[in-house]
């Protein structure tokens, strides 16, 4: 299961020599590169680097925390925290290809000192008890079963009282998900919960759930603003450098799952 989760994002060869091509073509300076350069490939969740920066207020962060970012793909959002915080971030994530792509793209940013990744499971963390201040995991449970495990290996790694914030694509009331769909091309590998499932598997991992954000109408509006952009101009670099020519299909299809409530975004914060 894990190895079919990681050849559905990992595409052929080397990412980062595929993400510095295209942002060469779009004329960008590499010696040069923002947050904002990549944040159309390495932010890769419905509301971007908006909803990453939610993430971070409801952390609770300080410039000394020690995060963890489960599910950390290409590292967008632990870069933002660790360049609009100051503190540093640990990225797991299974997909070799995404670990190694976000290390270059880190150093391109010169953030190489504060975020560090290494390939793992959500479901069996390489870490010892109590060793993050805080915790974060955007749009990963959805390929996995065994959500229990993953929030009880977060719970475990967090110090007391520290915060979890899950950010994450849930099952609607609308009926099935129309694939494919960007975290999977047919059903074998999506496990979408419901809203109640997700209340009780956190609450059963031991946390106390200090808000819950629904934030599907604004997940709505945000796909149309990007449309409104595109129309305009071309982003140098997209999320189509992994998921390759299936990815129009599956932005298409997230509209359609937002709009019949196939799909909701959903954010729990939480605290250990
Ligand atoms: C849609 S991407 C989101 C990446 C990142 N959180 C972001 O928002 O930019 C989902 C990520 O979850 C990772 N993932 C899926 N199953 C996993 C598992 N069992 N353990 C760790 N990472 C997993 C995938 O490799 C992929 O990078």
């Amino acid at each position: 299961m894990t190895d079919d989760v990681a050849s559905h994002y990992g595409g052929d060869g080397d990412l980062s020599n595929a993400i510095a091509d295209s942002l060469r073509r779009a004329g960008k300076d590499m010696d040069r590169l923002t947050t904002a350069d990549l944040a159309t490939v390495d932010e890769f969740h419905i509301r971007a680097r908006k909803a990453t920066l939610e993430v971070a207020r409801s952390l609770n962060l300080a410039p000394t925390s020690r995060v963890l970012d489960i599910g950390s793909g290409l590292g967008g959002p632990a870069r933002t925290l660790a360049e609009t915080v100051g503190c540093h971030v640990t990225g797991i994530d299974i997909t070799q290809a995404f670990c190694d792509a976000a290390t270059t793209l880190s150093g391109w940013l010169g953030l190489s000192d504060r975020v560090d990744f290494r390939q793992g499971d959500a479901t069996s963390l390489p870490f010892d008890d109590a060793m993050f201040d805080a915790a974060m995991t955007i749009h990963v449970t959805m390929n996995i079963v065994a959500k229990d495990k993953v929030f009880a290996e977060a719970r475990r790694v967090l110090k007391p009282g520290g915060r979890f914030v899950a950010y994450d694509v849930l099952q609607g009331e609308g009926g099935d998900v129309q694939y494919p769909v960007p975290w999977a091309r047919e059903p074998s590998i999506s496990h979408l919960a419901t809203p109640d499932e997700m209340k009780a598997l956190l609450t059963d991992a031991g946390f106390r759930i200090l808000e819950v954000e629904d934030s599907t109408e604004e997940g709505q509006r945000w796909f149309a603003e990007i449309a409104g952009h595109l129309a305009k101009s071309t982003p140098a670099v997209t999320f189509q450098a992994f998921l390759g020519n299936d990815f129009p299909a599956m932005a298409g299809n997230q509209v359609i799952n937002l709009r019949d409530r196939r799909i909701r975004t959903v954010t729990y914060v939480c605290e250990a």
